[in-house]
């Protein structure tokens, strides 16, 4: 971890914040035009910049709020905390900067409080005190994977339905120490709210991380956020880091899915679907491998006889999987020109079935007419 006040962005922290940019670009407009009035807020707030001069989280939200005040007559709040008082002495002044670069008449509807303190209790009592709460409001919870998010924390923003959060989670701390070290694993039960999590232990050595992502989704869930993604982060150094996303709103998901097929190929980051069976590794890619959904609803249309309309295969995708709704209906296309599943009718739209693939009948050879006996 590191000791200075700032230090140099690494790869997977540039796809961070490529996904954090892609969501909120829509995320602020889409809520700005139904609400007065929204909230971001950090936990781990970081100083706001790195090394070479790259924004930091804050930094990357502010330029985006205030791009999204710039014609609409609408407030966002920033409550921004940090720990280490010289990192957060580091982003009020970043924050000032960014104030710099924007009109007075942005800047006065963009409100930034930083605060110095512990994530837990702070952040809340900010909210609690600023009436963030019960309207809409994004929380990021960026620490360095601990896993260090009281599983209280989570079930209190997860008490108003509009609040998601992204939540930084390194399975590895838990899969090292936890099993032999009693302390460690009270850490990781306060962070999974419970010992569900002990199964890691008895799984096979490749499928501990995949267990305890999974896991930690659940817990997102038992918190209150019925829609969960994760994204996988793989550093230079192979270390595993994922960022897991909660919402309750079917929009939020579909939105924080197509950012996160949109985040460039060159940071290295990965996804591995917990409904592709094969586990196989999916890069993300620029033309983006379907194969793993192909499989994906081969299987589930292979559960239901009786057929699955292609609008039932969309809700599926976009619920279960990471992938988008969009790229059903080519591929289900793809599936019946291969013979792997049947449609009715032959022509693909949301109504049509899509069934398990049946050989059609043989056609009964014509009488051989030219023998007599
Ligand atoms: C991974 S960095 C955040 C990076 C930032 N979100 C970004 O993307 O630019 C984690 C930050 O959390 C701070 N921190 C660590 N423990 C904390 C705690 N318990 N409460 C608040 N901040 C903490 C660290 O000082 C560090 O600046």
């Amino acid at each position: 971890m590191p000791k200075d006040v700032v230090w140099d962005r690494d790869p997977h922290t540039g796809a961070k914040h490529d996904l954090l940019r892609k969501y909120l670009q829509p995320w602020a407009p889409i809520l700005l035009s139904r609400f007065d009035s929204i909230t971001y807020a950090e936990g781990f707030s970081g100083p706001g910049v790195y090394t070479k001069g790259e924004p930091g989280s804050p930094v990357v939200a502010f330029d985006i709020f205030a791009e999204a005040l710039l014609h609409r007559p609408k407030q966002i709040r920033m409550v921004l905390v940090e720990d280490d008082k010289r990192r957060e002495a580091e982003l009020q002044s970043q924050v000032g900067k960014a104030r710099a670069r924007q009109p007075a008449e942005v800047n006065r509807r963009l409100h930034v409080s930083t605060h110095v303190g512990e994530c837990h209790p702070v952040l809340l009592e900010q909210l609690h005190a600023q009436g963030c709460l019960g309207s809409p409001l994004f929380v990021l919870l960026d620490s360095y994977g601990g896993p260090d998010i009281p599983f209280s924390l989570l079930q209190e923003l997860g008490k108003h339905r509009s609040t998601e959060v992204m939540v930084t989670f390194a399975p590895s701390f838990l899969t090292r120490f936890a099993e032999r070290d009693e302390r460690h694993r009270s850490a990781g039960d306060a962070a999974f709210g419970g010992t569900q999590w002990h199964g890691v232990f008895e799984q096979p050595p490749s499928q501990k991380f995949a267990f305890l992502r999974d896991q930690y989704r659940d817990t997102l869930r038992r918190a209150g956020f019925s829609h969960t993604l994760a994204f996988e982060m793989v550093d230079e150094k192979s270390h595993v880091l994922y960022l897991i996303f909660g919402t309750r709103h079917e929009l939020g998901l579909e939105k924080m899915k197509e950012a996160m097929w949109s985040v460039d190929r060159d940071y290295g980051v990965r996804y591995r679907d917990p409904k592709d069976t094969q586990q196989q590794q999916l890069a993300l890619e620029l033309a983006p491998n379907t194969e793993p959904l192909r499989r994906i609803l081969l299987e589930h249309v292979g559960k239901s006889p009786e057929g699955m309309t292609v609008a039932e295969l969309k809700t599926y995708t976009l619920l279960e999987t990471v992938y988008k709704p969009g790229q059903v209906t080519n591929l289900i296309r793809r599936m019946r020109d291969a013979s792997a599943v049947t449609t009715n009718p032959h022509r693909v739209t949301a109504d049509t079935l899509v069934l398990p693939y049946v050989r059609p009948p043989e056609k009964p050879a014509a009488p051989d007419q030219g023998v007599l006996f």
